[in-house]
Order: structure tokens, then C-alpha cells, then sequence
């Protein structure tokens, strides 16, 4: 990717990205996260391996490119917030609902994931202690459940880890996160090839690298595809504003469809080295790969205390799962912070600290729900449960549906060909501009849909 200078969007007068990489760092910052580290190994661990992959790279590529170009398309267009953006482009309609509901769903991801991010300030503090090494297995078993099931530490860490985020976010775009992103993500793509070339060369380590490509179609089910749709949604970072959001600070010369494809790609590849540095150690040690979430958290300091070199390796692996949660859950504050900074005319900072103190709340309620909260339950669930599904389940979808409506049917043909050709100036393939166009009009919808109503 070259690092050619884009335009400033310059003519609102707004903060925005200075180059092609910057906004490229930026969206995969955003796409990668626990979401390829924590979600992917084990939903391919329980969903059949290879099947789960080649599944889920249909849905990425066929289905959810197009609807991270409507996104691209809105923010960019627009060059404003979730809200203001459809004020702009369809002045008068309730369409500004669909920005409303991208602020609620970045609350509640941001939520529960700044409470995830926290657990892996404290595994990083254990890793450097030495402390997985030094304890016996049955300590590494209870580890983490007295972890979070007590009331004040992890508290602590998700208070540091969002104010980690509101730093970053509080300098902008160009001196925040643009040059944050520049720096964390080519190092976490270093790291986890580093993890990933030691886990394959574990002696055993052969069936842990078949398991993950070597498909198994008979454990395909419905759920299967579902869960497959769920992740590429969540992983992309799909169905919440961030892609809206980064893409108003993108210049009018940057290349929609190219810088799409690019996140993807490196969102996808960073699933797949992630799966590489897990799953062959799951296997080498004897360890059941469908271990469900514990997989990060349990399995795999138990793995770091018997390996060769796993005290230095565990630093790096949860030196590598902070970064990659602090750069998406930076992406998820700037939807809330765009939203209040523009819509209420607040200054970044005043902004900042309001969108980071309602996190605050709710991430407590969160943390709190896995040990002395646990009692209390909405629609049957606890704070973290809520949350997580509410965004798994409805917001992500349900954001993702009325994103490709409003695009596809609102916003219309022409609108869309100019944006993703820059005016006619990019000469891309008519095949594909006109295929691209059909899967957001009718074939993304109708497949949300579906899911929507089955699932
Ligand atoms: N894509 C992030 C991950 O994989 C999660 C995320 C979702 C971030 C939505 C921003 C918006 O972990």
C-alpha cells in the first residue's frame, strides 16, 4: 500500500486522515481486535474447523464487503457523524434512526469489550510477573473465574483500559488516531506471526494445522451459518457506525472498494495467523480446541506455563490482545464522541469525557455482573450478557440491514456509482460496480433478513 497523501477533506474544515495508510491502519485497527484473537479460534473450534473458514470467508468477501461499502459510502458522502450524516443525505426522513441505533450499538460493544480489554491488562501484568509459569495447573484453572468474579480489580483495569482509549481519541484523528494506529498495527501483525511460527513448529502441533484447514462439513449446521454471519459482522466492525464514522474523515480522491477489500484482507489474514498461533498449541498439548471462551483466558495460559519459552511468548500474546482491543474499542468511543461533539456542539475533550463516563457506568455494571452483580438478570441475562447479545444479535444486524436499505433504495444507483467510481474518475470493471449494486439492493437484504428471522 503506498503511503501516498490524500487530500484533506479540508472544504467542512474537519479533522481527517493525511494518508492512504493512515486510513487503511485506522479501519483494520478497527476490524482486528479480540474479535479475531478471542471469537474466531473458538467458534472455529467449535464449528468444525476449516468448514467454519471457508464459510466465513464466503460471508466476508460475497456479503458483508458490499454492505462495508454502503457504510464507506454514507460517511464519506456525508462527511459527518452516524446522526448528522443522514440530516445531509436525506434531509427530513427518519432515516437519522439508523445513526441512532449505530451510537447504541457501539455502547453497547464498547460495554463489555473495555471489560474484556481490562482482563488483558491484568493476563499481561501475570505474564510479565511470570505468574502462569510459576503457578500450578489447578491455579491456572480457578485463575480466571476468582479474576472476574471479584469486585474491584477488574474494575480498575477497565477504568485504565478506557482511559487508555479517551487519550488517543481526545487527540483527533491525524494526531491520535492516525498515529497510534500507524504504530500498533504493523507491530501486532509482527507479534502474532512470531507467536504463530513458534505454535506451528511444537512438535504435535501437524493436527492442530489440519483441524483449521482441513474442512469438516459434516458439523455444518444452520447455527453454523449463523454464527459464521454474526462473526464476519462483528469482526469487520460492521453495523456500528465505525466504518460511517473513520470513512467521513476519508478523502474524496481515496479508493472506496480498495481500501475495503484491503481491510478485509487484513482483518481475515489476522484471523487466520491468529488461528495458527493457538490452534496448533491447543493440539500439540493435548487440549480440546472447542473450549469455548475460556480459550484465551484458561487454555492458553496453561499452554504458555508448559511450553518452551511461554513466559516470554505469554507476554507478547497478551501484550498483542491489549493493543488489538485498544485500537477497535478506540474506534468504537469516536462513533459516540463524533455523535456528541457535532450533534450537541461540544468540544472533543467535553466529549470525550462524556461518551467515556457513560462507558464507565456501563462497563462497571458489566464487570460487576460476573461476580456480585450476577444475580441480577435482564430478560434473563446478566449486564455482560445483555449487552453482548443485544449488539450480537440486534443492533449489529439491524444496523446492518437499514444501512444497505438506505443505500440500495434511498440513496439510489447513480449516488452509488459516483461514490464508488469518485466521480467516474476511477475506472473499475462495470461487471462488478452493477454486481455490487444488486447484492446491496437486494441480496444483502434479503440475507440479514433471513437470519434476522431464523436466528
Ligand atoms: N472488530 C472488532 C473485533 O474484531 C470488534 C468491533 C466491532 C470493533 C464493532 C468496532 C466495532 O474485535
Amino acid at each position: 500500500m503506498s503511503a501516498k497523501k490524500s487530500q484533506s477533506s479540508g472544504v467542512t474544515g474537519r479533522d481527517s486522515f493525511t494518508s492512504s495508510f493512515g486510513v487503511l491502519v485506522a479501519l483494520a485497527g478497527s476490524a482486528v481486535g479480540l474479535g479475531n484473537l478471542w471469537r474466531f479460534p473458538y467458534l472455529v473450534g467449535e464449528n468444525g474447523g476449516a468448514a467454519f473458514i471457508f464459510i466465513y470467508i464466503v460471508f466476508v468477501f460475497i456479503l458483508c464487503l458490499p454492505i462495508m461499502y454502503s457504510e464507506f459510502i454514507i460517511g464519506r458522502r456525508s462527511q459527518k457523524n452516524v446522526f448528522g450524516a443522514f440530516k445531509v443525505l436525506a434531509p427530513g426522513s427518519k432515516w437519522g434512526i439508523v445513526g441512532i441505533f449505530s451510537v447504541l450499538s457501539a455502547l453497547c460493544i464498547l460495554s463489555f469489550y473495555s471489560v474484556v480489554g481490562g482482563w488483558s491488562i491484568e493476563y499481561l501484568a501475570k505474564a510479565i510477573t511470570f505468574d502462569f509459569t510459576r503457578g500450578s495447573e489447578a491455579n491456572l484453572d480457578t485463575m480466571f473465574g476468582d479474576f472476574v468474579s471479584s469486585p474491584i480489580k477488574p474494575l480498575v483495569w477497565h477504568v485504565v483500559f478506557l482511559l487508555l482509549t479517551a487519550l488517543v481519541v481526545i487527540a483527533g484523528i491525524k494526531k491520535g488516531i492516525e498515529r497510534y494506529t500507524k504504530m500498533m498495527m504493523p507491530l501486532l501483525f509482527l507479534m502474532i506471526i512470531v507467536i504463530a511460527v513458534r505454535s506451528v513448529t511444537l512438535e504435535g502441533a501437524k493436527e492442530g494445522i489440519t483441524y483449521l484447514f482441513k474442512p469438516d462439513f459434516s458439523k455444518v449446521t444452520f447455527d453454523t451459518l449463523l454464527s459464521a454471519l454474526g462473526q464476519a459482522f462483528f469482526s469487520l466492525s460492521i453495523g456500528c457506525g465505525t466504518i460511517m464514522t473513520y470513512a467521513s474523515y476519508v478523502s474524496k480522491s481515496e479508493n472506496i472498494v480498495k481500501m475495503s477489500a484491503l481491510t478485509a484482507v487484513a482483518d481475515t489474514t489476522f484471523a487466520i495467523i491468529a488461528g495458527c498461533a493457538i490452534m496448533p498449541a491447543v493440539f500439540a498439548f493435548g487440549i480440546s480446541p472447542g473450549e469455548g471462551p475460556g480459550l484465551v483466558f484458561i487454555t492458553l495460559p496453561k499452554i504458555f506455563a508448559q511450553m518452551p519459552l511461554g513466559g516470554i511468548l505469554a507476554i507478547v500474546f497478551f501484550f498483542i490482545l491489549l493493543i488489538a482491543a485498544l485500537t477497535s474499542s478506540i474506534s468504537l468511543l469516536e462513533v459516540v464522541v463524533a455523535y456528541l461533539k457535532e450533534e450537541f456542539k461540544m468540544k472533543r475533550t467535553t466529549a470525550v469525557i462524556i461518551g467515556s463516563s457513560i462507558f464507565l457506568v456501563t462497563g462497571c455494571l458489566a464487570s460487576l455482573s460476573m461476580g456480585v452483580l450476577s444475580d441480577v438478570k435482564i430478560f434473563g441475562k446478566t449486564f455482560f450478557d445483555l449487552f453482548d447479545t443485544l449488539s450480537s444479535d440486534f443492533f449489529l444486524t439491524t444496523c446492518g440491514l437499514l444501512v444497505v436499505l438506505f443505500v440500495g433504495w434511498r440513496l439510489g444507483k447513480a449516488n452509488v456509482m459516483d461514490e464508488l467510481t469518485n466521480s467516474g474518475t476511477l475506472k473499475l470493471p462495470k461487471w462488478f460496480t452493477e454486481m455490487t449494486f444488486f447484492i446491496i439492493r437486494f441480496v444483502a437484504p434479503a440475507t440479514i433478513l433471513v437470519i434476522m428471522i431464523f436466528g
